[in-house]
């Protein structure tokens, strides 16, 4: 059976660990063609910046091959059953990346494939980002003795940064309006670890005593026709100067200024955002060199 990665605790705490040593070695030192002549078969139902082009520069730094296919490209779920997209796929690439909308379909995707599947989004989980995220961290602090306060929608960015924190001994606090909470299963996953965050509506009170600042788009990918609704469900939650004080911020981007966020905020010194979207590179390079050696 191929290790897949669907979310982040599908790896144990040690394997994060080595996933992200793995990842900051060869940020520093480069490698050495680890994947020659292997290749990744990236299936995007929505749209990317990131995850494309990093999973697609990141095989090419590691010797090996990346094949795109968007939505209008193959039969995934309309011309033929997710299942049988796997399998067909497994006969030819050595790593098949997913965005998905439908968490269901990267679980059918792994159930039927013969090599790792990579979850890069779906409506529930982004653990491709978490990785990203926890080397971000561990480069700006030194270690993961950090308070991070998470403000906005407890969605798929939250959930699998939720598992990641736990993981990592990261202690959280997670602000969403009513009716935006993580999943009571990330909650009770993150509790396996010892490490549930703390849950409050309150932004104010989860950055009180935080490091870090964390949000994420009000308005996810396919919910563009809830706009008005989440906007006014969210109000009181952007992140300000004033919100973030003195505090570095990190949004998985991309960035919808004017609501999570203020254009003022992400132009400041304090967003550290553009090292954490490198670290998507980097942090990928390590995943994939890892699921080879596995
Ligand atoms: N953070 C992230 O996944 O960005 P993209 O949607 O641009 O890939
Ligand atoms: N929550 C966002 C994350 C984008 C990377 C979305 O699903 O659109």
């Amino acid at each position: 059976m191929p290790t897949h990665l669907l979310d982040v605790d599908d790896l144990t705490t040690e394997e994060l660990t080595a996933v992200l040593d793995r990842a900051a070695e060869i940020k520093g030192d480069g490698a050495d063609d680890p994947l020659h002549q292997q290749t990744l078969g990236m299936i995007f139902e929505k749209p990317s910046t990131r995850t494309r082009v990093s999973f697609e520069t990141g095989m090419t730094q590691l010797g090996g091959h990346a094949v795109f296919l968007g939505p209008d490209d193959i039969h995934l779920g309309h011309g033929e059953p997710v299942k049988d997209t796997s399998r067909a796929l497994s006969r030819y690439v050595d790593f098949v990346m997913a965005r998905v909308f439908d968490h269901a379909d990267v679980v059918e995707l792994a159930e039927y494939a013969d090599v790792p599947v990579i979850n890069a989004l779906t409506d529930d989980a982004h653990p491709c980002q978490t990785l990203a995220d926890l080397l971000t961290i561990r480069e700006q602090f030194g270690d993961f003795d950090v308070s991070v306060a998470w403000v906005g929608d407890g969605n798929n960015v939250c959930q699998s940064f939720v598992l990641g924190a736990a993981m990592a001994g990261i202690d959280l606090t997670v602000a969403t309006p009513e009716g935006y909470e993580v999943d009571d299963d990330v909650l009770e996953r993150a509790a396996g670890f010892d490490n549930a965050p703390e849950t409050t509506h309150d932004p104010q009170a989860a950055v009180a005593d935080a490091d870090l600042v964390y949000t994420d788009v009000f308005v996810s990918m396919g919910q563009e026709d809830r706009r008005e609704e989440k906007l006014a469900d969210f109000d009181g939650f952007q992140v300000t100067t004033d919100l973030l004080g003195d505090r570095p911020l990190m949004h998985c981007l991309p960035a919808h200024r004017g609501e999570e966020v203020t254009d003022e905020v992400v132009e400041s010194d304090n967003a550290i955002v553009w090292d954490q979207a490198e670290n998507r590179l980097h942090a990928q390079n390590g995943l994939l060199v890892w699921l080879a050696e596995q």
